[in-house]
């Protein structure tokens, strides 16, 4: 029996959506156990591509999919999202999608709120996604966020908004100078929402421990990267919730010893959307055509994402933020036919060298990278299915992360396709 959670190592867009499909082969249930429509995860089967924003990855490989309560839901996306795959002929009935009764749930103020801040706050934005994320989190924790339980509770949820609409269109029309949201514009969709998603909502924890009773392989979801998480990320440049493996615990309703392995995802570059530091960011013609090679422009919000060569301080802090087990490197192929390759392994601060990540974004900003240099390869590695067949260089280059990382490597990403794999050692069979 295996419980694997899988997450992503730096900004993001690592490729999460990718080997957790891969991966729901061996599974039988996915949960994503926090964030919410601000991820974007991709999935390409057949050359089809499905982009996921809430529903988990594992729902092409006909896995029981929940969704924790630890995940921000906005119910409008999410019925898209049930649509758009049924459309497709996928299951997407309440014994396959199941959502957390204690899930909060993203209302039309918290998405006015996000915009219009970062609006307010002009050059000095956080560059959000605009989905409302921060805002929820904000109402969850200062206990007067809506959940899924009170929304079936329609009565309930009807008097709850129009108390909370008081405070909200204060602050939205006084400081944000922004429209006021009217109660009756809310009642009547999430009327709908709550008809439409009352039978898929249970409670996960008592669904997830079932499943680890009966001895069911579990996959816990990460959205987001450990250098996006509130606490051990480039505050305030985050998100905000906990993105780190820890936090599957608490955001499914599981206990630690479940977990039996947790794979970091690595790109074999780094990317980054919206504001923050970055010390490896390239600004040159190498850095554009990654960009353009990768294709990296955010899946949510079609953002191009800022590109940079491979940072092992970032990686070694994941590895012990996250307690990495394994490492999955994505985007491998997208390195090909660049001369030389650089990663960064310490970082140069008023002419000192540093190891760990700084917790200071201030000196991190001032940090610069302290590069080694590896020869690249020229071929074209998409069709590599075994990691001997992968030319000598591009071993090296997996062999010194392994090495800076003190982590195995797992799988190895040649293109976007779920076949266009290497696995090296399965998770759920090690
Ligand atoms: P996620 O948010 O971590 O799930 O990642 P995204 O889906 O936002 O971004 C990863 C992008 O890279 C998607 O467009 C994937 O289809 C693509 N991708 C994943 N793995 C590979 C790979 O090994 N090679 C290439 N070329 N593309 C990949
Ligand atoms: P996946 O799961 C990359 C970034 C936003 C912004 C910051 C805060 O696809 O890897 P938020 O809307 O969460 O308040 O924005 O976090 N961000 C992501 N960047 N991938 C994501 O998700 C992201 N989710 C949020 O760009 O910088
Ligand atoms: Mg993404």
């Amino acid at each position: 029996m295996a419980n694997i959670v899988i997450v992503g190592t730096q900004w993001g867009d690592e490729g999460k959506g990718k080997i957790v499909d891969l991966l729901s082969e061996f599974s039988d249930f996915v949960v994503r156990f926090q964030g919410g429509n601000n991820a974007g995860h991709t999935i390409v089967v057949n050359g089809e591509q499905f982009i996921s924003h809430l529903v988990p990855s594992g729902i092409l490989q006909k896995n029981i999919c929940l969704i924790g309560n630890g995940v921000v839901v906005d119910p409008e996306v999410l019925v898209q999202e049930l649509d758009n795959l049924g459309k497709k002929g996928i299951d997407v009935g309440s014994d396959t999608l199941k959502i957390s009764e204690k899930a909060h749930i993203i209302m039309p103020y918290h998405k006015q709120i996000d915009l219009a801040r970062e609006k307010k706050k002009g050059d000095k934005k956080i560059g959000t996604t605009g989905r409302g994320i921060g805002p929820c989190y904000e109402d969850k924790a200062c206990r007067r966020g809506i959940r899924f339980v009170d929304l079936i509770d329609f009565e309930g949820f009807t008097e709850k908004i129009k108390t909370i609409l008081e405070e909200k269109n204060f602050y939205l029309k006084n400081y944000l100078s922004s429209e006021t949201v009217d109660p009756e514009s809310i009642i009547g969709p999430y009327k709908k929402y709550a008809e439409r998603l009352a039978p898929h909502v249970v409670n996960i924890s008592i669904v997830m421990n079932q499943a680890i009773k009966a001895n069911k392989q579990i996959l816990f979801e990460g959205a987001q990267g450990t250098h996006l998480d509130i606490d051990h990320g480039t505050y305030p440049y985050v998100t905000s919730s906990n993105t780190i493996s820890g936090n599957a615990c608490c955001g499914a309703g599981i206990g630690p010893k479940e977990i039996t392995g947790v794979v970091g995802i690595v790109k074999a570059y780094t990317t980054r959307v919206g504001e923050g530091p970055f010390p490896t960011e390239l600004f040159d013609e190498i850095g554009d055509a990654i960009q353009v090679k990768g294709a990296e422009f955010g899946a949510t919000t079609g953002r191009k994402r800022r590109c940079g060569w491979l940072d092992s301080v970032l990686l070694r802090n994941s590895a012990r933020l996250n307690g990495l087990t394994g490492l999955a490197i994505t985007k491998l192929d997208v390195l090909g036919g660049l001369e030389s390759l650089k990663i960064c392994n310490a970082y140069e601060y008023n002419g000192e060298v540093i190891h760990d990540f700084p917790a200071s974004i201030k000196i991190l900003g001032a940090c610069k990278p302290v590069l080694e240099t590896l020869p690249g390869w020229s071929e074209d590695i998409t069709g590599v299915r075994k990691i001997e067949d992968l030319p000598q260089n591009a071993k090296n280059y997996l062999k010194r992360i392994e090495e800076l990382t003190e982590t195995p490597i797992n799988i190895v990403s040649v293109g976007p396709g779920r076949d266009e794999t290497i696995i090296v050692n399965n998770p759920f069979t090690l």
